[in-house]
């Protein structure tokens, strides 16, 4: 029979000497409870390697992570409430959409239908266990559902057009110029993903502070945006109306990411300028350089010719402004020639809130506690 008994469930686990007087960080916060440990204040608090209990919430010392917490929530969607009818209609029909928009609305739901997958596989077994703070851990939860619901998006998007479901979510291991771009972040994550790997030391915290910039910065931050601007460029003449504003949606999530990204690796770079070094900034800036070339090369995959108003070279001069903008974020100098925005509405379609507010163009009823049916 199971003995609940205090005494049973109080007996201490044999501890090495050593450890008693500098106890083992627990950076899961799944470790034996350290009964005799003090209330958290937030000057215990630490983004990455913090000996403080991880499992308390409050006192916030991160406010931003708190902010982009409830600003995710606040935006709460999901694909289905979006109607497919008219992107069914024009998918459907012989000449509304020409062969060559047909090869980059395919090649580009087959980008980002593995890629939400790849991002979230990332946050949840890699980042999570390594980012020892609550309050950012309670935005990442958050931020993976949002992944979860962006996936769904895909699996919406091929039910409703009837496409080949293999091949859209196959196509990041079959078309090479899709490939390359998750091989090339993959490097950067296969080593934290080892149960092994422990943050601590210089060189293990700069390879978090890689695997942050490859998936935040650059997948979500920088190839994820030429991904919106084809589609919503599309959208902006009418055509694909439906999937256009689903990836509004998801433009709005993922720039909340990105932020968060960026704050993330900022408060590392404060609390461990050791890790800031020269040739560390050198090296960031080649990641930022080498992304937008690989970006460049899709770019020329799913547009050879191009279609009105986008090509392959507007894409690239958009990829150039926008590594330029991620590198000020970060505190470091510019990649490429200053240039100008090719896409200026891509800032409006941010801003999604001045133009269109969600709830207020729809009467969802989401299920609240009043509305729960227990019968
Ligand atoms: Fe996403
Ligand atoms: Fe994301």
């Amino acid at each position: 029979m199971l003995d609940w008994s205090e005494t049973t469930a109080a007996t201490p686990l044999p501890t090495p000497l050593a450890l008693k007087s500098q106890p083992a960080i627990d950076q899961t916060g799944l470790g034996v409870i350290d009964r005799a440990g003090g209330r958290v204040s937030v000057d215990h608090k630490r983004m990455i390697n913090c000996r403080a209990d991880v499992n308390q919430l409050l006192p916030l010392k991160y406010r931003w992570a708190w902010e982009k917490y409830l600003a995710g929530c606040n935006n709460h969607w999901m694909p289905t409430e979006v109607s497919m009818q008219a992107d069914i209609a024009l998918w459907k029909s012989r000449d509304g959409l020409t062969e060559d928009e047909r090869r980059a609305i395919k090649r580009n739901l087959g980008f980002f239908a593995a890629s939400e997958s790849l991002v979230a596989n990332n946050i949840v077994l890699a980042i999570y266990r390594h980012l020892t703070n609550p309050e950012c851990r309670q935005y990442l939860l958050r931020q993976s559902f949002e992944e979860a619901v962006h996936t769904h998006t895909f699996q919406y998007i091929v039910e409703s057009l009837g496409l080949d479901e293999g091949e859209l979510f196959n196509m990041y291991r079959e078309v090479p110029s899709i490939t390359d771009k998750a091989a090339w972040a993959l490097q950067h994550t296969q080593h934290l993903e080892d149960p092994d790997f422990r943050t601590g030391t210089p060189e293990a915290d700069q390879a978090f502070l890689r695997d942050l910039v490859a998936f935040y910065v650059i997948f979500e931050g920088m190839w994820f945006y030429t991904g919106f601007a084809q589609i919503l460029s599309l959208g902006r003449r009418n055509k694909m109306v439906g999937i256009a504003e689903q990836y509004q949606y998801i433009l709005r999530d993922e720039s909340i990411h990105l932020n968060f990204g960026i704050d993330v690796i900022n408060q590392i770079k404060i609390e461990n300028p050791h890790l800031w070094t020269k040739a560390f900034q050198e090296e960031i800036r080649a990641m930022i350089r080498i992304a937008a070339e690989l970006e460049a090369a899709y770019g020329r995959d799913t547009m050879p010719r191009g279609f009105l108003g986008l090509n392959a070279a507007l894409c690239e001069t958009y990829m150039h402004f926008i590594a330029n903008r991620r590198c000020a974020q970060l505190g470091l100098s510019r990649v490429f020639d200053e240039t100008e925005n090719p896409f200026p509405w891509m800032s409006e379609a941010m801003d999604l809130k001045k133009e269109k507010n969600f709830f207020e163009t729809r009467v969802i009823e989401y299920q609240n506690g009043g509305a729960l049916d227990w019968g």
